[in-house]
């Protein structure tokens, strides 16, 4: 049939297209996310990322990040596995670590990236490494972002499609666009650069948007201001990541995982209200979410 342009994203289109759990499978059955983030400074992105992945179906989440990160979050996530690599003195990931992510991810069904990874040298070398050399879908979000902000022509070299989650100041970055043009009208903007990189962007906002190479757009329909809180964009980063694990197409992954979020955030400003709901309520409310498509 005939695809529409613009889908209107909803409950009963998210839970026609997740992942279903049969009876008879195992967590191999489930995907494995590689998530490289964090660093001394942005510890909390990479719990934030790896709970929400883990949250959201997928049979293994790996965080690959320093030793000193990984020895810190150890006790918030028992359930993760952990990569603990080298790091630079600064507490940043070391580009020493670039084949041990290389190889993790080859063993991996979808690799996330940039979540508090900071955007000096080497965490920028490793993105462009990850964008030339993962053959699985790769997510790139916050400092990944800025990082192929700075080399954006990486993304010709790509190997496998690719998922971005800007919002509005990072599309600015990504687009050399200014603020002023891009608040009233990202679609415009975030549509051409799809086309032209062949890439998913997801236009991240209060009305988030996500568009495809292809044309298409998914119109999100859940959400609040309580979202917009340092940390929420770690949870969404981490729930895509995890659809993209479970098999998922970088769009459905994508316009999935925006809904999921949003609906999450929906809860956790009923219990907590908007003022005070955190990004960790957005996580703990993931389980009502799934819970409705039982
Ligand atoms: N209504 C609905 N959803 C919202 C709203 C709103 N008013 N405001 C924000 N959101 C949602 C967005 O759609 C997105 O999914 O919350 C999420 C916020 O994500 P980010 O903007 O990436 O924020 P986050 O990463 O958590 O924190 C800020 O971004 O600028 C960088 O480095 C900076 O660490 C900082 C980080
Ligand atoms: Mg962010």
């Amino acid at each position: 049939g005939v695809e529409p342009l613009f889908t209107l994203v909803d409950r009963g289109w998210v839970f026609d297209r997740l992942p279903r759990r049969r009876r008879n499978t195992h967590k191999g059955d489930y995907g494995k996310l590689l998530n490289v983030a964090g660093s001394q400074r942005y510890m909390g992105a990479a719990v934030l990322s790896t709970l929400a992945a883990m949250r959201s179906g997928a049979g293994y989440v790996t965080l690959a990040s320093t030793k000193e990160v990984c020895r810190t979050v150890l006790p918030m996530l028992p359930e993760a596995v952990l990569l603990p690599l080298a790091q630079n003195p600064d507490g940043s990931l070391s580009y020493k670590a670039m084949d041990a992510l290389l190889e993790a991810a080859e063993r991996s069904t979808a690799v996330l990236a940039g979540n508090g990874l900071g955007t000096g040298p080497d965490a920028c070398r490793i993105v462009y490494e990850l964008v030339r050399r993962v053959s699985r879908p790769l997510v790139i979000d916050a400092d990944g972002i800025n990082a192929l902000a700075r080399n954006i022509d990486i993304l010709k070299d790509k190997k496998a499609e690719v998922i971005l989650t800007p919002h509005l100041m990072e599309l600015s970055r990504l687009t050399t666009l200014p603020l002023e043009q891009l608040r009233p009208d990202p679609l415009t903007a975030g549509k051409a650069f799809a086309r032209e990189y062949g890439v998913t962007v997801v236009l991240k906002g209060a009305h988030t948007l996500t568009a495809a190479p292809g044309e298409r757009v998914w119109i999100n329909t859940t959400g609040n201001a309580g979202l917009a809180k340092a940390g929420s964009g770690d949870v969404l980063a981490g729930l895509v990541g995890a659809l993209a694990a479970q098999g998922r197409s970088p769009e459905e992954a994508a316009a999935c995982g925006v809904w999921l979020h949003g609906m999450a955030g929906d809860y956790a400003a009923g219990e907590f209200s908007q003022y005070a709901m955190l990004a960790r309520d957005v996580i703990d409310a993931l389980p009502r979410v799934f819970a409705d498509n039982d």
